[in-house]
């Protein structure tokens, strides 16, 4: 049988420090797991538009439909802000997402005991944080027609449209559920049913959904009023599922209850593939963070807990994703701290390189 394949796309900014940082740790567990990948790297983003003059190859598009799993670093930067829309870095990994028909977007926010005083809300509303957000990907204000800006009149007018069909909300519920039913067996829904169709019938297409998952507690909340309620007491949440405008909203809040974006992965996955396992890409919540790129500021976290991510749910390599994410917990326990989480007088932060070493060495002491 042929090895697992990887598509990396570094991307810009930071991302192809801290995706360095996740090589090493590839090769980590292809020399001593055994779990050995074939790597393949190319461009998105910015750095793809320098060198082809598109965000997005049509080269690169054809790998990625292909690899078992794609691992993305960040893409975008002040220098491509006068771009025409359609160049923007952002477009590049928008155009996998669809074309790839990435549709459930999980973004856990955890917060790592270490990191607890560090969180923005006291330290009681967010120790043991462990929630997961299920954004819709592919679909609804993001994508949806009729979309552009018009003339009307004597003045100009800015289109975006929020639509789904009932097959987009019922295949993210079902993914939320399963997952759900993985962990506590508690979801909330999140829309605004009260001023939008499109969240009349989320609601409705949720709850049919809910019936082939009767073990599973659903409830449903408008998405403002669940924001508030993510930052009063965000541990009432298990699995959250939400749309795409929305959970972009609702994660960054989330992202920031564990007190760095620094720390968090994401996964983005589609249907099946022949060898049954989902189509995916994974990347960190955060950007690319062009006022520290290439001066090994940057956290490589969560760059490398996507890595785990995809060692879970692309590869079927649970007990090492958890080794991983107890690596990386087992660092922070210690005290290392990249420059994002330093709060306390006196520590001196490492650097991105150093952080990666580190976690190599924990991984090291797991065997
Ligand atoms: C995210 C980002 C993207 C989004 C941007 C970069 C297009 O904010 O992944 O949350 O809005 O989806
Ligand atoms: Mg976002």
């Amino acid at each position: 049988m042929s090895n697992p394949s990887l598509l990396i796309l570094p991307g810009d900014g930071i991302g192809p420090e801290v995706m360095a940082e996740v090589r090493r740790i590839i090769d980590w567990y292809g020399a001593k797991r055994g779990l050995v990948f074939d790597v393949s790297e190319d461009l998105v983003g910015g750095c793809a538009y320098d060198a082809h003059g598109t965000p997005l190859h049509d080269d690169t598009m054809a790998k990625a439909q292909e690899v078992d799993a794609v691992l993305l670093g960040a893409v975008g930067g002040p220098k491509y802000d006068s771009l025409d829309f359609s160049l923007k870095p952002e477009r590049g990994l928008l155009r996998l997402r669809k074309e790839m028909d990435l549709y459930a977007n999980l973004r856990p926010a955890q917060c790592f005991d270490a990191l607890a005083d560090f969180s923005s809300l006291k330290t009681d509303v967010v120790a043991g944080l462990d929630i997961m957000i299920v954004r819709e990907l592919t679909s609804g204000v993001y994508f949806g027609e009729p979309r552009g800006i018009f003339e009307e009149g004597n003045e100009r007018v800015g289109i975006n449209t929020q639509r789904y069909t009932e097959s987009e909300i019922d295949r993210v519920a079902r993914s939320a559920f399963e997952l759900a039913m993985r962990r506590n067996r508690k979801l909330c829904s999140m829309e605004k049913a009260n001023v939008m169709e499109s969240g009349v019938l989320w609601r409705e297409v949720v709850t049919e959904v809910g019936k082939d998952y009767p073990e599973v507690a659903l409830t449903h909340m408008y998405a403002d009023a669940g924001a508030m309620q993510l930052t009063r007491w965000p541990k009432q949440f298990d699995v959250i599922v939400t749309d795409n405008l929305f959970g972009d909203l609702l994660s960054d809040l989330a992202a920031m209850l564990t007190g760095s974006l620094g720390m968090l992965p994401s996964a983005s996955l589609g249907a099946p593939m022949a060898n049954g396992r989902p189509k995916a890409l994974y990347e960190p919540v955060h950007g690319s963070a062009p006022d520290i790129a290439g001066q090994g500021k940057a956290n490589p976290i969560a760059c490398i807990l996507s890595f785990a991510m995809a060692l879970r749910y692309s590869f079927d390599q649970g007990a090492e994703a958890d080794r991983l994410e107890k690596a990386v917990e087992r660092v922070l326990a210690d005290g290392l701290r990249t420059a994002d989480l330093l709060g306390q007088e006196g520590v001196a932060p490492v650097t991105t390189a150093e952080m990666g070493s580190a976690i190599l060495a924990a991984l090291d002491a797991s065997l």
